[in-house]
């Protein structure tokens, strides 16, 4: 097989796009996709201050180097869940995310859940019995809501997430199995600006999980390998493979699948139900906008383990 740019050896295949590529043109084309992609969608110039969401895996880490190899102004984010059992999966992402940084002279805000609020992530669980041995779905509130917090009281207006094609496509096979229409207008690589939250974007949301794995592995990215512990058996994780051996037989059938709903969604296929819109209202302690009728599930719940 050989690179379609420079005749050389490829070092990496794309069925999908029908597509070898050297590692020197390799690591050119992922960031000139990006590139596209973010004025493709309209997420951010360079005259805004981005907050990237880091987490230490391959897809944040390749994402903040991307945006700075193009001229972005980016700075970090990492949020300490203590998540420390067996594996030291926080301890070790925060120490991969901040040589990441300290090595590139970049600037990185770490928040730590439970310095923060006196409780971690397993503590959180635990005590509001919202999944003892799952502690995903609070992760997932704690993590959003963190990354809002900080944006806003720091000042970035846009706040970017290392999502990729394949978590995507996982979100949507779900959400359209339920066909939630609330969620599936929501799903996309924008999500403007609403409340004094920041606009949120997913710039590699276009991209195979597999072309990011190659890309931090080409460009020598020291990334955690592993996954969070907990996420072993997550639905989310046996819809990626669902769509894997769908992928299998029918190369492009993920990227298909996720742009031909981003058509419709632009073409007004999903609607938002009018009394959710009506009954947003911020947050009587942090301000956030919740559905809620006082306090947004995150204040809620850190007012019951108090
Ligand atoms: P996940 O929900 O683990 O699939 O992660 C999705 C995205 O959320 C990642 O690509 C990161 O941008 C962000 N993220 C996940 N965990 C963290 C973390 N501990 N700190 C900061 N950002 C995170
Ligand atoms: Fe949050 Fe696994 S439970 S990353
Ligand atoms: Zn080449
Ligand atoms: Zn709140």
């Amino acid at each position: 097989m050989k690179c379609k740019k420079c005749g050389q050896k490829a070092s990496f295949n794309m069925r999908q796009h029908k597509l070898a590529l050297c590692r020197e043109h390799y690591l050119e084309w992922v960031p000139e996709q990006t590139e596209r992609f973010i004025k493709k969608y309209g997420m951010f110039t360079r005259e805004d201050r981005i907050l990237v969401a880091v987490s230490g895996g391959k897809d944040s880490l390749s994402l903040w180097d991307i945006l700075i190899r193009l001229g972005y102004q980016a700075d970090g984010m990492y949020i300490g869940l203590g998540i420390d059992g067996g594996i030291q999966y926080s301890s070790e992402s925060q120490r991969l995310t901040q040589e990441f940084a300290e090595a590139r002279g970049l600037k990185l805000h770490v928040v730590d859940v439970e310095r923060e609020h006196g409780q971690s992530i397993p503590m959180l669980a635990m005590k509001t019995h919202r999944g003892f041995d799952k502690p995903c779905s609070v992760c997932g509130l704690v993590k959003r809501h963190e990354m809002n917090r900080i944006a806003r009281d720091l000042g970035y207006n846009v706040l970017a997430t290392g999502h990729n094609l394949d978590d995507e496509a996982a979100v949507l096979f779900g959400n359209t199995l339920a066909w939630e229409g609330t969620y599936l207008l929501r799903q996309g690589p924008v999500l403007p600006a609403a409340d004094g939250l920041a606009r949120k974007v997913k710039p590699l949301c276009r991209f195979y999980e597999r072309e990011m794995t190659a890309y931090a592995l080409l460009s020598g990215i020291e990334y955690i390998y592993e996954e969070c512990p907990f996420a072993e058996g997550s639905t989310s994780i046996y819809y990626k493979e669902l769509l894997n051996q769908l992928e299998t037989t029918r190369p492009g059938a993920k990227l298909t699948f996720y742009l031909r709903f981003l058509e419709a969604r632009t073409n007004g296929l999903f609607r938002e139900k009018p009394e959710v819109v009506q009954n947003m209202h911020p947050c009587s302690k942090c301000g956030q906008s919740t559905t809620a009728p006082d306090l947004c599930s995150f204040c809620r719940m850190i007012e019951k383990v108090k």
